[in-house]
C-alpha cells in the first residue's frame, strides 16, 4: 500500500504493508522531497511536479527495496465545492434484503447531479439512508424494504487540478488507485472515532494552504482549503527584515514563536550566524510578532469556517492541529485564544515498523491517504464513506490518455 501527498512545500511517499496478526500497518519505505511546480495546493508545472514525485517514490522504494504500480493520491487547492444530493433506488433481491450493490448503486444515483463547469466529483459522503419509512439510517445493509433513499455529500474540485494530478502520475509511472481530499486524508490519520463523535476540527497548516475538516456525530460536517498557510508567514519574515526567503525560513524554523508577549524583548538573532552574506541583528520579539499576526489571521479564518456552520466554540474533542506548521513553538496557545477550543498537536496513528520520520503532524495527510487505502482494502465501506474509482486507467503500461479519465467520469454526469 502507498500513499503520495503532493504538497506546496514537500512531497511525501510512504509504503506500508499489512502483516498477518499485525493491527497497525507496518512502515516500509518513507521520504520527503521539496516540492517544485506546485503553488497554494494548485500544480502549476506538471513536468516539474512529476520529477518531484518521481525522486519521492524512488527514494521510499529504496528503503522499502521494492517498488510501487500504484499509490493513492491527494489532491488539493482552495477551488472545493459541496453539493447535497439524493439518490433512490428499488432493492434488488426478491426477499427485499439490502446488501452491498444496493448501496453502490443508491450512491451511484446519488452522483447524477448537474456538476458545475469545470468540477470533476471527488468524493461522494453518504450521511443517511432511508429504507421505506425508516429513516436515519447509517447502515442499511442486512435490513429488509422495497425502496432505498440515501443522502449524500457531494465533494467537487476543479477539473484541471484532477488532470494535473492525473498528468502527473501518468509522467511519473504511477497508477492512481484512488485520490483523497486533503483534509479527508489528514482526518484519517490523527482523529480518534471518539473524537468524531464528540465534535473536533481537524486544521492542517500546511505550506501553501491550511485546510480544515470538522466532524460531529461521527460524521463529516464541513471541509475547506484555505489559499494561505506556513509559508506566507516565512514570507512575511522575509519581507519584514529584508532578508532573503531561504533566510527567513531558517530565522522561523529556528527562533521562531507563536506568541510574541513570551519572547524577551532584548533577545536578538544574529543573522550572519545564519547566512554569511547576511550580517546584523534582528528581535526574536519582532520575529514573533511577524509570525503571531500572520497565525492569528489563519485561524481566524478558520473560525470563520467554523462560524459558518454555527460550530464556532462549540467542539467538546476542540481543534487537532497537524502539517508542518503545528510544529511551530506555542502554536497551541495562539490557536486556543482565537478558537477558543482546547488544542492538541495531531500524531499519525495505527502504524509500526519505520516511525521515527512518520511520527510527525506534517505526516498526517501521507499517513491517512496509506490508512484510507487500507480501509477500502479490507472493508468494502467505513463510516458511509463512498469513493468513486474514476482514476485506475493509468498503469506504467496503459499507455492512458486524459481521454479515458473524460470519458470514466462522463459515467457520473447526468
Ligand atoms: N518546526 C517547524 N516550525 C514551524 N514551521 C515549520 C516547522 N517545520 C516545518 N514548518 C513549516 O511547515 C510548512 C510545510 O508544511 P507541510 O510540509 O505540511 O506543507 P505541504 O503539505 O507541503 O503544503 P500544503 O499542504 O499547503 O500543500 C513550511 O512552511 C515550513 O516552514
Ligand atoms: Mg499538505
Amino acid at each position: 500500500m502507498a500513499g503520495v501527498d503532493i504538497g506546496t512545500s514537500n512531497t511525501r511517499t510512504i509504503i506500508a504493508q499489512q502483516v498477518r496478526g499485525e493491527e497497525n500497518l507496518r512502515v516500509i519505505g518513507v521520504s520527503v522531497t521539496p516540492s517544485v511546480g506546485i503553488r497554494r495546493g494548485v500544480i502549476i508545472d506538471v513536468e516539474d511536479i512529476a520529477k518531484t514525485v518521481i525522486e519521492s517514490v524512488e527514494s521510499a522504494e529504496r528503503m522499502a527495496g521494492l517498488s510501487i504500480k500504484q499509490a493513492i493520491f491527494n489532491i488539493s487547492g482552495s477551488d472545493i465545492e459541496f453539493a447535497n444530493s439524493k439518490g433512490v433506488i428499488a432493492i434488488g433481491r426478491a426477499d427485499g434484503e439490502v446488501c452491498e450493490d444496493d448501496v453502490n448503486r443508491v450512491i451511484a444515483e446519488s452522483q447524477m447531479i448537474q456538476l458545475p463547469m469545470n468540477k470533476e466529483i471527488v468524493h461522494v459522503i453518504a450521511k443517511k439512508y432511508r429504507l421505506d419509512d425508516q429513516d436515519n439510517l447509517k447502515d442499511p445493509i442486512g435490513m429488509k424494504g422495497v425502496r432505498l433513499e440515501v443522502e449524500a455529500l457531494v465533494i467537487e474540485s476543479s477539473s484541471t487540478q484532477v488532470k494535473n494530478i492525473s498528468k502527473t502520475a501518468y509522467q511519473a509511472g504511477i497508477e492512481i488507485s484512488d485520490l483523497v481530499l486533503e483534509p479527508l486524508a489528514a482526518a484519517v490519520s490523527v482523529l480518534t472515532k471518539k473524537q468524531k463523535e464528540l465534535g473536533v476540527v481537524m486544521i492542517n497548516l500546511g505550506g501553501g494552504t491550511t485546510s480544515l475538516a470538522v466532524y460531529e456525530e461521527g460524521e463529516l460536517l464541513h471541509t475547506a482549503i484555505l489559499p494561505v498557510g506556513s509559508g506566507h508567514v516565512t514570507n512575511d519574515i522575509a519581507i519584514g527584515l529584508r532578508t532573503s526567503v531561504e533566510v527567513a525560513e531558517k530565522i522561523k524554523l529556528e527562533y521562531g514563536s507563536a506568541l510574541a508577549s513570551g519572547v524577551d524583548k532584548k533577545d536578538g538573532i544574529d543573522l550572519t550566524a545564519i547566512d554569511s552574506r547576511e550580517d546584523g541583528v534582528v528581535s526574536r520579539h519582532h520575529v514573533a510578532e511577524i509570525i503571531e499576526a500572520r497565525l492569528e489571521e489563519i485561524f481566524s479564518l478558520a473560525q470563520k469556517e467554523l462560524t459558518s456552520i454555527g460550530k464556532a466554540g462549540l467542539l467538546p474533542a476542540g481543534a487537532v492541529l497537524v502539517g508542518g506548521g503545528a510544529r511551530m513553538m506555542h502554536i497551541n496557545e495562539l490557536a486556543k485564544n482565537v478558537l477558543g477550543l482546547p488544542i492538541q498537536i495531531g500524531f499519525p496513528i495505527g502504524f509500526g515498523g519505520i516511525l521515527d520520520k512518520v511520527d510527525d503532524p506534517a505526516f498526517a495527510t501521507v499517513s491517512g491517504l496509506v490508512l484510507w487505502g487500507r480501509q477500502y482494502q479490507t472493508e468494502e465501506k467505513h463510516e458511509g464513506l463512498a469513493r468513486i474509482k474514476a482514476f485506475e486507467v493509468f498503469s506504467r503500461h496503459s499507455g492512458g490518455t486524459m481521454d479515458k479519465v473524460k470519458s470514466l467520469f462522463k459515467k457520473f454526469l447526468p
